[in-house]
Protein backbone atom coordinates (compact mmCIF):
# COMPACT_ATOMS: atom_id res chain seq x y z
CA UNK A 1 0.00 0.00 0.00
CA UNK A 2 1.06 3.80 -0.73
CA UNK A 3 2.39 5.79 2.34
CA UNK A 4 2.12 9.34 2.95
CA UNK A 5 3.57 11.05 5.97
CA UNK A 6 0.96 14.08 7.14
CA UNK A 7 2.27 16.92 9.59
CA UNK A 8 -0.39 18.33 11.92
CA UNK A 9 0.61 21.43 14.58
CA UNK A 10 -1.37 21.93 17.29
CA UNK A 11 -2.52 18.43 17.57
CA UNK A 12 -3.66 18.64 21.14
CA UNK A 13 -6.20 21.39 20.41
CA UNK A 14 -9.53 21.52 19.68
CA UNK A 15 -9.70 21.39 15.73
CA UNK A 16 -6.56 18.87 16.22
CA UNK A 17 -8.60 16.29 18.23
CA UNK A 18 -11.61 16.84 15.48
CA UNK A 19 -9.37 16.13 12.76
CA UNK A 20 -6.57 13.42 13.80
CA UNK A 21 -9.03 10.32 13.46
CA UNK A 22 -10.78 11.82 10.42
CA UNK A 23 -6.78 11.91 8.56
CA UNK A 24 -5.95 8.07 10.12
CA UNK A 25 -9.20 6.61 9.16
CA UNK A 26 -8.75 5.84 5.74
CA UNK A 27 -11.81 8.46 4.61
CA UNK A 28 -9.33 11.48 3.49
CA UNK A 29 -6.66 9.77 1.64
CA UNK A 30 -8.52 6.34 0.32
CA UNK A 31 -8.69 2.73 2.09
CA UNK A 32 -5.45 1.92 0.35
CA UNK A 33 -3.24 4.61 1.49
CA UNK A 34 -1.24 3.88 4.87
CA UNK A 35 -1.10 7.63 6.81
CA UNK A 36 2.00 8.37 9.11
CA UNK A 37 0.97 11.15 11.41
CA UNK A 38 3.68 13.56 12.92
CA UNK A 39 1.94 15.33 15.42
CA UNK A 40 3.66 18.59 16.36
CA UNK A 41 3.06 20.55 19.89
CA UNK A 42 5.16 23.16 21.47
CA UNK A 43 6.97 21.98 24.71
CA UNK A 44 4.85 22.30 27.40
CA UNK A 45 2.17 20.57 25.19
CA UNK A 46 3.75 17.80 23.71
CA UNK A 47 3.42 15.12 26.23
CA UNK A 48 -0.17 14.80 26.25
CA UNK A 49 -0.06 13.46 22.53
CA UNK A 50 0.67 10.31 23.89
CA UNK A 51 -2.79 10.47 25.56
CA UNK A 52 -3.95 11.29 21.72
CA UNK A 53 -1.75 8.81 19.80
CA UNK A 54 -3.00 5.78 22.60
CA UNK A 55 -6.65 7.12 21.57
CA UNK A 56 -5.84 6.47 18.01
CA UNK A 57 -3.95 3.05 18.18
CA UNK A 58 -7.33 2.31 20.38
CA UNK A 59 -9.56 3.52 16.93
CA UNK A 60 -7.88 0.05 14.86
CA UNK A 61 -7.67 1.90 11.46
CA UNK A 62 -6.42 -0.55 9.12
CA UNK A 63 -4.65 2.85 7.67
CA UNK A 64 -3.23 4.28 10.40
CA UNK A 65 1.17 3.72 10.41
CA UNK A 66 3.32 5.33 12.59
CA UNK A 67 2.28 8.14 14.57
CA UNK A 68 4.92 9.99 16.66
CA UNK A 69 5.09 13.64 18.66
CA UNK A 70 7.11 16.52 17.83
CA UNK A 71 8.07 19.59 19.62
CA UNK A 72 11.21 20.05 16.58
CA UNK A 73 9.53 21.27 13.33
CA UNK A 74 12.40 20.32 11.85
CA UNK A 75 12.42 17.02 12.80
CA UNK A 76 8.75 16.77 11.98
CA UNK A 77 8.99 18.01 8.95
CA UNK A 78 10.77 15.75 7.45
CA UNK A 79 9.72 14.08 4.12
CA UNK A 80 6.19 15.34 4.62
CA UNK A 81 3.65 15.18 1.61
CA UNK A 82 0.99 17.72 3.70
CA UNK A 83 1.02 19.80 6.50
CA UNK A 84 -1.98 20.87 8.61
CA UNK A 85 -1.11 23.90 10.04
CA UNK A 86 -3.15 24.75 12.59
CA UNK A 87 -1.50 25.10 16.20
CA UNK A 88 -1.64 29.01 16.88
CA UNK A 89 -3.60 30.81 19.16
CA UNK A 90 -7.38 31.35 18.41
CA UNK A 91 -9.65 35.02 19.21
CA UNK A 92 -11.57 34.76 22.10
CA UNK A 93 -8.78 34.20 24.84
CA UNK A 94 -6.93 36.64 27.37
CA UNK A 95 -3.05 37.03 27.11
CA UNK A 96 -1.59 39.17 29.74
CA UNK A 97 -4.68 41.21 30.32
CA UNK A 98 -6.49 41.78 26.96
CA UNK A 99 -9.32 39.99 25.29
CA UNK A 100 -8.02 38.59 21.59
CA UNK A 101 -11.23 40.26 20.14
CA UNK A 102 -10.43 40.46 16.19
CA UNK A 103 -8.01 37.79 13.99
CA UNK A 104 -6.06 41.30 13.07
CA UNK A 105 -4.72 41.21 16.80
CA UNK A 106 -3.21 37.71 16.28
CA UNK A 107 -1.25 38.58 13.30
CA UNK A 108 2.08 39.34 15.56
CA UNK A 109 1.22 36.83 17.82
CA UNK A 110 1.14 34.01 15.96
CA UNK A 111 2.88 35.15 12.38
CA UNK A 112 6.19 34.29 13.82
CA UNK A 113 5.32 30.99 14.44
CA UNK A 114 5.36 30.35 10.74
CA UNK A 115 8.63 31.45 10.18
CA UNK A 116 10.40 27.85 11.13
CA UNK A 117 7.22 26.11 9.98
CA UNK A 118 7.76 27.46 6.53
CA UNK A 119 11.65 27.13 6.48
CA UNK A 120 11.44 23.19 7.94
CA UNK A 121 8.63 22.30 5.49
CA UNK A 122 10.16 24.02 2.71
CA UNK A 123 13.61 22.56 3.37
CA UNK A 124 12.77 19.20 4.80
CA UNK A 125 9.18 18.54 3.35
CA UNK A 126 8.55 16.65 -0.37
CA UNK A 127 8.88 18.65 -2.94
CA UNK A 128 5.24 18.49 -3.89
CA UNK A 129 4.04 19.06 -0.72
CA UNK A 130 0.81 20.50 0.18
CA UNK A 131 -0.11 23.03 2.89
CA UNK A 132 -2.91 24.09 4.18
CA UNK A 133 -2.69 27.17 7.18
CA UNK A 134 -5.70 26.86 9.34
CA UNK A 135 -4.30 28.96 12.63
CA UNK A 136 -5.65 32.63 12.47
CA UNK A 137 -4.54 35.06 10.59
CA UNK A 138 -4.67 32.40 8.06
CA UNK A 139 -3.87 33.68 5.03
CA UNK A 140 -1.17 36.05 6.19
CA UNK A 141 0.19 33.13 7.98
CA UNK A 142 0.40 31.03 4.84
CA UNK A 143 2.35 34.16 2.75
CA UNK A 144 4.55 33.97 5.53
CA UNK A 145 5.12 30.47 5.83
CA UNK A 146 5.35 30.10 1.86
CA UNK A 147 7.91 32.96 2.06
CA UNK A 148 10.29 31.41 4.56
CA UNK A 149 9.57 27.58 3.13
CA UNK A 150 11.18 29.31 -0.26
CA UNK A 151 10.14 26.12 -2.20
CA UNK A 152 8.49 26.53 -5.48
CA UNK A 153 7.63 23.12 -5.78
CA UNK A 154 5.23 22.97 -3.03
CA UNK A 155 1.48 24.50 -2.00
CA UNK A 156 0.82 26.51 0.15
CA UNK A 157 -2.87 27.29 0.69
CA UNK A 158 -4.91 28.47 3.84
CA UNK A 159 -8.13 27.82 4.77
CA UNK A 160 -11.91 29.36 3.45
CA UNK A 161 -13.42 26.23 2.92
CA UNK A 162 -15.15 26.57 6.72
CA UNK A 163 -16.67 29.62 5.15
CA UNK A 164 -18.12 28.15 1.68
CA UNK A 165 -19.63 25.48 3.89
CA UNK A 166 -21.11 28.10 6.24
CA UNK A 167 -22.34 30.05 3.20
CA UNK A 168 -23.97 26.80 1.99
CA UNK A 169 -25.83 26.21 4.64
CA UNK A 170 -27.45 29.95 4.81
CA UNK A 171 -28.31 29.54 1.15
CA UNK A 172 -29.38 26.09 1.58
CA UNK A 173 -32.12 27.30 4.29
CA UNK A 174 -33.23 30.04 2.29
CA UNK A 175 -34.11 28.37 -0.58
CA UNK A 176 -34.75 25.02 0.76
CA UNK A 177 -32.20 23.31 -1.74
CA UNK A 178 -30.01 20.58 -0.09
CA UNK A 179 -26.45 21.30 0.06
CA UNK A 180 -25.53 18.69 -2.18
CA UNK A 181 -27.60 20.77 -5.11
CA UNK A 182 -25.09 23.66 -4.33
CA UNK A 183 -21.76 24.43 -6.25
CA UNK A 184 -19.51 27.40 -7.24
CA UNK A 185 -19.60 28.71 -3.58
CA UNK A 186 -16.14 30.62 -4.04
CA UNK A 187 -14.72 33.00 -1.07
CA UNK A 188 -12.96 36.35 -2.30
CA UNK A 189 -10.01 37.19 0.10
CA UNK A 190 -9.60 36.66 3.39
CA UNK A 191 -10.51 34.70 5.80
CA UNK A 192 -11.97 37.32 8.16
CA UNK A 193 -14.40 39.92 8.41
CA UNK A 194 -14.28 41.27 4.58
CA UNK A 195 -14.19 37.86 2.77
CA UNK A 196 -16.48 37.88 -0.03
CA UNK A 197 -19.28 35.30 -0.58
CA UNK A 198 -20.32 35.29 -4.00
CA UNK A 199 -23.79 34.36 -4.66
CA UNK A 200 -23.78 35.62 -8.50
CA UNK A 201 -21.29 32.65 -9.34
CA UNK A 202 -22.85 30.16 -6.68
CA UNK A 203 -24.78 27.71 -8.71
CA UNK A 204 -27.92 25.50 -8.28
CA UNK A 205 -28.80 23.21 -11.19
CA UNK A 206 -26.48 25.81 -13.43
CA UNK A 207 -28.58 28.90 -12.42
CA UNK A 208 -26.95 31.78 -10.08
CA UNK A 209 -28.00 31.37 -6.88
CA UNK A 210 -28.43 35.33 -6.56
CA UNK A 211 -30.93 35.36 -9.46
CA UNK A 212 -32.81 32.19 -7.61
CA UNK A 213 -32.76 34.07 -4.22
CA UNK A 214 -34.33 37.14 -5.94
CA UNK A 215 -33.84 38.82 -2.69
CA UNK A 216 -31.04 41.68 -2.76
CA UNK A 217 -31.72 43.09 0.78
CA UNK A 218 -31.26 39.19 2.27
CA UNK A 219 -28.09 38.37 -0.20
CA UNK A 220 -26.21 42.10 0.56
CA UNK A 221 -26.92 42.18 4.12
CA UNK A 222 -28.49 39.05 6.35
CA UNK A 223 -26.25 36.22 4.17
CA UNK A 224 -23.14 38.22 3.83
CA UNK A 225 -22.98 39.31 7.67
CA UNK A 226 -23.82 36.53 9.15
CA UNK A 227 -21.17 34.44 6.44
CA UNK A 228 -18.44 37.24 7.32
CA UNK A 229 -19.27 36.97 11.38
CA UNK A 230 -20.02 33.42 11.56
CA UNK A 231 -16.75 33.05 13.53
CA UNK A 232 -17.36 35.44 15.92
CA UNK A 233 -20.71 33.79 16.91
CA UNK A 234 -19.49 30.59 17.01
CA UNK A 235 -16.59 31.30 20.11
CA UNK A 236 -19.67 33.90 21.57
CA UNK A 237 -21.80 31.01 21.71
CA UNK A 238 -19.48 28.49 22.46
CA UNK A 239 -16.87 30.53 24.59
CA UNK A 240 -14.46 28.64 22.36
CA UNK A 241 -13.89 29.14 18.38
CA UNK A 242 -15.41 26.62 16.01
CA UNK A 243 -13.62 23.17 16.02
CA UNK A 244 -15.54 20.01 14.38
CA UNK A 245 -16.80 22.23 11.35
CA UNK A 246 -13.38 23.63 10.79
CA UNK A 247 -11.41 19.93 11.07
CA UNK A 248 -14.53 19.00 8.65
CA UNK A 249 -13.68 21.85 6.45
CA UNK A 250 -9.45 20.96 6.27
CA UNK A 251 -10.81 17.15 5.53
CA UNK A 252 -12.82 18.30 2.67
CA UNK A 253 -9.86 20.81 0.87
CA UNK A 254 -7.27 17.66 1.51
CA UNK A 255 -9.71 15.82 -0.22
CA UNK A 256 -10.55 18.81 -3.06
CA UNK A 257 -7.62 18.24 -3.73
CA UNK A 258 -6.73 14.59 -4.62
CA UNK A 259 -9.92 14.64 -6.69
CA UNK A 260 -10.39 16.20 -10.04
CA UNK A 261 -13.50 19.01 -9.37
CA UNK A 262 -15.97 18.38 -12.05
CA UNK A 263 -16.85 21.26 -14.47
CA UNK A 264 -19.29 23.85 -13.19
CA UNK A 265 -18.10 23.65 -9.78
CA UNK A 266 -15.01 24.78 -7.90
CA UNK A 267 -12.92 23.94 -4.32
CA UNK A 268 -12.83 27.61 -2.02
CA UNK A 269 -9.31 27.91 -0.41
CA UNK A 270 -6.79 31.18 -0.29
CA UNK A 271 -3.52 30.59 -2.35
CA UNK A 272 -0.76 32.95 -3.83
CA UNK A 273 -2.27 35.35 -6.05
CA UNK A 274 -1.02 35.18 -9.77
CA UNK A 275 -2.86 38.73 -10.84
CA UNK A 276 -5.82 36.30 -11.90
CA UNK A 277 -9.47 39.15 -11.62
CA UNK A 278 -7.04 42.31 -10.43
CA UNK A 279 -5.94 40.85 -7.31
CA UNK A 280 -2.35 42.17 -7.00
CA UNK A 281 0.44 39.49 -6.78
CA UNK A 282 2.44 38.12 -3.51
CA UNK A 283 -0.78 37.88 -1.39
CA UNK A 284 -2.70 34.57 -0.37
CA UNK A 285 -6.19 35.52 -1.17
CA UNK A 286 -9.52 33.17 -1.65
CA UNK A 287 -10.22 32.53 -5.15
CA UNK A 288 -12.30 29.71 -6.99
CA UNK A 289 -9.86 26.37 -7.51
CA UNK A 290 -10.32 23.49 -9.31
CA UNK A 291 -7.61 20.49 -8.96
CA UNK A 292 -6.37 18.41 -12.58
CA UNK A 293 -6.40 15.12 -13.11
CA UNK A 294 -2.86 15.66 -12.97
CA UNK A 295 -3.39 16.60 -9.40
CA UNK A 296 -2.65 20.46 -10.15
CA UNK A 297 -4.42 23.23 -8.27
CA UNK A 298 -5.56 25.74 -10.88
CA UNK A 299 -7.31 29.15 -10.37
CA UNK A 300 -10.76 28.86 -12.65
CA UNK A 301 -10.85 31.89 -15.20
CA UNK A 302 -13.35 33.66 -16.50
CA UNK A 303 -16.23 34.06 -14.19
CA UNK A 304 -18.07 37.44 -13.91
CA UNK A 305 -17.62 39.69 -11.46
CA UNK A 306 -19.80 42.54 -11.49
CA UNK A 307 -19.27 46.10 -10.01
CA UNK A 308 -20.45 45.74 -6.33
CA UNK A 309 -18.87 42.16 -6.33
CA UNK A 310 -15.69 44.21 -7.22
CA UNK A 311 -15.49 46.65 -4.93
CA UNK A 312 -16.48 43.97 -2.13
CA UNK A 313 -12.73 42.16 -3.35
CA UNK A 314 -11.11 45.27 -3.55
CA UNK A 315 -12.26 46.02 0.35
CA UNK A 316 -10.73 42.33 0.99
CA UNK A 317 -7.47 43.17 -0.70
CA UNK A 318 -6.65 46.06 0.67
CA UNK A 319 -7.25 44.14 4.06
CA UNK A 320 -4.55 41.68 3.21
CA UNK A 321 -1.95 44.44 1.66
CA UNK A 322 -2.09 46.14 5.23
CA UNK A 323 -1.45 42.79 6.91
CA UNK A 324 1.11 42.30 5.19
CA UNK A 325 2.73 45.56 5.10
CA UNK A 326 2.04 44.91 9.08
CA UNK A 327 3.99 41.78 9.12
CA UNK A 328 6.50 42.95 6.80
CA UNK A 329 9.83 42.25 9.06
CA UNK A 330 8.47 38.38 9.23
CA UNK A 331 8.99 37.90 5.25
P1 LIG B 1 -6.54 25.43 20.47
O1 LIG B 1 -6.05 26.51 21.38
O2 LIG B 1 -7.53 24.44 21.00
O3 LIG B 1 -5.30 24.60 19.93
C1 LIG B 1 -4.18 25.22 19.37
C2 LIG B 1 -3.01 24.33 19.70
O4 LIG B 1 -1.89 24.86 19.00
C3 LIG B 1 -2.64 24.30 21.18
O5 LIG B 1 -2.63 22.95 21.63
C4 LIG B 1 -1.27 24.94 21.22
O6 LIG B 1 -0.43 24.36 22.22
C5 LIG B 1 -0.76 24.64 19.82
N1 LIG B 1 0.32 25.51 19.38
C6 LIG B 1 0.52 26.82 19.62
N2 LIG B 1 1.67 27.24 19.06
C7 LIG B 1 2.20 26.16 18.43
C8 LIG B 1 3.38 25.96 17.68
N3 LIG B 1 4.26 26.93 17.48
N4 LIG B 1 3.61 24.73 17.17
C9 LIG B 1 2.75 23.72 17.38
N5 LIG B 1 1.62 23.85 18.11
C10 LIG B 1 1.34 25.06 18.61
O7 LIG B 1 -7.08 26.17 19.16
P2 LIG B 1 -8.00 25.56 18.02
O8 LIG B 1 -9.42 25.78 18.38
O9 LIG B 1 -7.54 24.18 17.68
O10 LIG B 1 -7.68 26.58 16.83
C11 LIG B 1 -6.41 26.63 16.23
C12 LIG B 1 -6.32 27.78 15.25
O11 LIG B 1 -7.22 27.59 14.18
C13 LIG B 1 -6.67 29.14 15.84
O12 LIG B 1 -5.75 30.11 15.34
C14 LIG B 1 -8.05 29.41 15.30
O13 LIG B 1 -8.33 30.80 15.23
C15 LIG B 1 -7.91 28.82 13.93
N6 LIG B 1 -9.15 28.52 13.21
C16 LIG B 1 -9.16 28.76 11.86
C17 LIG B 1 -10.29 28.47 11.13
C18 LIG B 1 -10.33 28.71 9.63
O14 LIG B 1 -11.41 28.57 9.03
N7 LIG B 1 -9.23 29.05 8.96
C19 LIG B 1 -11.42 27.94 11.76
C20 LIG B 1 -11.37 27.70 13.13
C21 LIG B 1 -10.22 28.00 13.85
C1 LIG C 1 -13.69 30.70 12.42
O1 LIG C 1 -13.96 31.28 11.37
O2 LIG C 1 -14.51 30.01 13.05
C2 LIG C 1 -12.29 30.82 12.97
O3 LIG C 1 -11.49 31.53 12.07
C3 LIG C 1 -12.25 31.34 14.33
C4 LIG C 1 -12.40 32.85 14.40
O4 LIG C 1 -11.58 33.47 15.06
O5 LIG C 1 -13.34 33.37 13.80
Amino acid sequence: MKEINVLVTGAAGQIGYALLPRLASGETFGSNVIVNLRLVEIPEVVEKLNGTIMELEDCGFNTLGKVEAFSDIYKAAEEVDWALLVGSIPRGITINGKKIEERGDLLKINGGIFTDQGKAIGSKGKNNAKILVVGNPANTNALIGMTHANNASQTWMAMTALDANRAKAQVSSKINVPISEINQMIIWGNHSPTMYPDLDNALVKNESVSSIIKDEGWIKNDFLETVQQRGKAIIDARGASSAASAANAAIETVKATLTPTKNGDCFSAAILSDGSYDVPEGIIYGFPLRSTKEGKIEIIQGLEINSYAKEKLEITTRELLEEKEAVSELI
